[in-house]
């Protein structure tokens, strides 16, 4: 048995969770800084260690998966008594993931899946994604009510699991109305900037007149995408409707300006649900459930949008 198996045997006998988490070191590897959601929830699990007087080490990926699998490598030479993980791709994870569980180091996924196998990570803590592309889709189909609607969709990262699900849920929501078509479907990578040149390139091959909706599979596309829309002397939320997911307070801004429709919320804390799981684990030998599922709400504009705007905006944005 290795130490560390040794320690956590002693500590389920002996240690309240409080003690345990005070002594622990705990990498996290991000993907990066591509959206306000990101920033939020790089800003949040720094809070939450903080909180827990666990000793964080940060690795900024600068959405590059090898950046990921040498953090992770670093962290296990390091050895580091869990590895935060968000990871930018759903795929290529086995083989670091393998390093991480010989060396008995508990991996905990946040906020996006991994196609691997189960035992290679604790847990999960993620919303449904396929649901959030789902809720938008149906959003859709009501506003719409029947009428014909062409429809431009802006995807995230490609290979990561919120584009590929948040793609299928929107499909399967609007499933059977055929009113609704997409029209154009590209990836502005989860970046403002990305968004607003898709959504140009959009509005020269289709004309402004074409296209009556915008599904973005976040909100800073979508942001970018408004400036795009406005530049092309549209007006954002009425001549092309839109709709994204993440709940950031622009979009609650640009929705309090009725220059954009409907969000879908993600909580940026999953640090806080992955810690707790971690600390029972340790603590007490609790096993985590392999997914923890965070909420997600729907936000239009019957919500008042300014207070949700300026609630929001402390809150690690
Ligand atoms: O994985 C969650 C997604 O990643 C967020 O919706 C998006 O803003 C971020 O980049």
């Amino acid at each position: 048995m290795k130490l560390k198996s040794l320690l956590i045997a002693s500590a389920m006998m002996l240690a309240p969770a409080s003690v345990m988490a005070a002594d622990l070191t705990i990498g996290f590897s991000q993907i990066g800084s591509e959206s306000g959601w990101r920033a939020a929830e790089t800003t949040v699990t720094k809070q939450e260690a903080e909180k827990r007087g666990i000793d964080l080490k940060f690795a900024d990926a600068q959405q590059k998966q090898e950046n990921q699998i040498k953090a992770i490598r670093s962290f296990i030479a390091q050895d580091v008594d869990a590895i935060l993980l968000a990871p930018v791709v759903a795929t290529g994870w086995d083989e670091v993931l393998e390093e991480a569980k010989d060396a008995e180091i508990p991996v905990l996924l946040l906020d996006r899946t991994v196609d691997a196998s189960e035992d290679l990570y604790l847990t999960a803590v993620t919303s449904d994604l396929v649901h959030e592309g789902e809720v938008a889709g149906k959003w859709l189909v009501e506003e719409m009510a029947g009428k014909p609607c062409n429809v431009v969709e802006l995807q995230g990262t490609t290979g990561s699991s919120p584009a590929i699900d948040r793609k299928k849920g929107f499909e399967q929501g609007i499933a059977g109305h055929d009113n609704l078509k997409i029209i154009r479907s590209q990836t502005g990578d989860f970046t403002r900037s990305q968004g607003k040149v898709v959504m140009e390139s959009f509005l020269k091959a289709e004309g402004g007149a074409n296209i009556c909706a915008l599904y973005a599979h976040n909100d800073d596309m979508a942001v970018g995408a408004i400036q795009a829309i406005k530049e092309a002397g549209l007006k954002p939320g009425q001549d092309i409707k839109i709709v994204s997911i993440d709940s950031v307070p622009d979009i609650h801004l640009a929705m309090a300006a009725g220059e954009a429709n409907a969000t879908i919320e993600l909580t940026p804390n999953m640090a806080g649900p992955a810690l707790d799981a971690l600390e029972a684990y340790l603590s007490s030998g609790t096993t985590p459930p392999k997914w923890i599922q965070t909420e997600s709400r729907l936000y239009t504009l019957k919500d008042d949008n300014q207070a949700v705007y300026e609630a929001k905006k402390g809150l690690g944005y």
